[in-house]
């Protein structure tokens, strides 16, 4: 696991979208996408790059799988996930429509939904997976407790989830449950890209990094894949406590603070 901390969470956004077009130059095709806060400027600088250098790349291959998405919930909803990813990079960049995947929210069977987008994941391949962190250690939407076996599941959100998902519900209360990727779906990805930024995700990140791998820190099963990168910002690498134990983390992860 390689750990890089910026000096700030704009650095991160800058670093991961680069990374992220690093990926696809060098021949990813199937990029896992998340949501959530994080994920805003990360799109943003991935669209700019877009805009900018990468203005005559042939998305015709290009095709992304998003972790999650709210049960009872679609493209017309405006805090669905599949509106998140159409206002922030669908709509944004040349990617054909037919190339984007969601799992339903909408379906009518939740357990055929799942055996679907769990075989389609699978069937297709991640080359690269984005993962942003829930202040409880949840990646996608794997609460604490879930088996690290777990495939393409409904899950029902913790109490901490729906509070810190409250802020895209203006007017109504988040979706009591969810469809997501698994834990085994999400480390079946060749590479994983982990960003947290900000002091709230401070314990899930210790948890995460070296607090025992088990299904009570679902961010923990990221340690068990061989090509994972954390991006943080210094603000939050500061609140975990472990300044100045960089070296002693165990020969499995090695932290790099890149030059501004
Ligand atoms: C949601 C998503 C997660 C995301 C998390 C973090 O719960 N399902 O995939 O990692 O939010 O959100 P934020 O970036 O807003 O802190």
């Amino acid at each position: 696991m390689k750990i890089r901390i910026l000096e700030t969470s704009e650095g991160v956004a800058r670093l991961v979208a680069g990374r992220l077009w690093q990926d696809l130059e060098g021949g990813a095709r199937r990029l896992g996408l998340a949501t959530g806060r994080t994920m805003v400027e990360i799109y943003r600088e991935f669209v700019a790059l877009a805009r900018d250098r990468y203005r005559d790349w042939d998305w015709s291959t290009i095709e992304t799988f998003n972790l999650d998405e709210y049960v009872g919930l679609g493209p017309k909803d405006k805090e669905s996930f599949h509106s998140f990813m159409e206002s922030h990079l669908f709509s944004q960049v040349p990617l054909p429509m037919r190339q984007t995947y969601l799992p339903d929210g909408l379906t009518k069977d939740l357990d055929q939904e799942c055996e679907r987008y769990e075989t389609l994941v699978r069937q297709k391949g991640l080359d690269v997976q984005l993962l942003g962190l829930g202040t409880n250690g949840h990646i996608g939407f794997n609460e604490p407790g879930t088996l690290f076996t777990a495939r393409t599941h409904v899950v029902t959100l913790s109490q901490a989830t729906l509070e810190q998902n409250q802020h895209d519900f203006a007017h109504r209360k988040p979706p009591s449950q969810a469809l997501t990727m698994g834990i085994e779906t999400i480390l079946s990805a060749k590479r994983i890209i982990l960003v947290a930024t900000g002091v709230s995700k401070a314990e899930a990140l210790y948890e995460t990094l070296v607090g025992p791998v088990g299904p009570q820190c679902p961010a923990s099963a990221l340690r068990l894949h061989r090509d994972v990168s954390v991006y943080l910002d210094r603000g939050l690498w500061k609140h975990v406590g472990l300044e100045g134990q960089e070296d002693d983390m165990g020969p499995e992860i090695s932290v790099e603070t890149p030059s501004p």
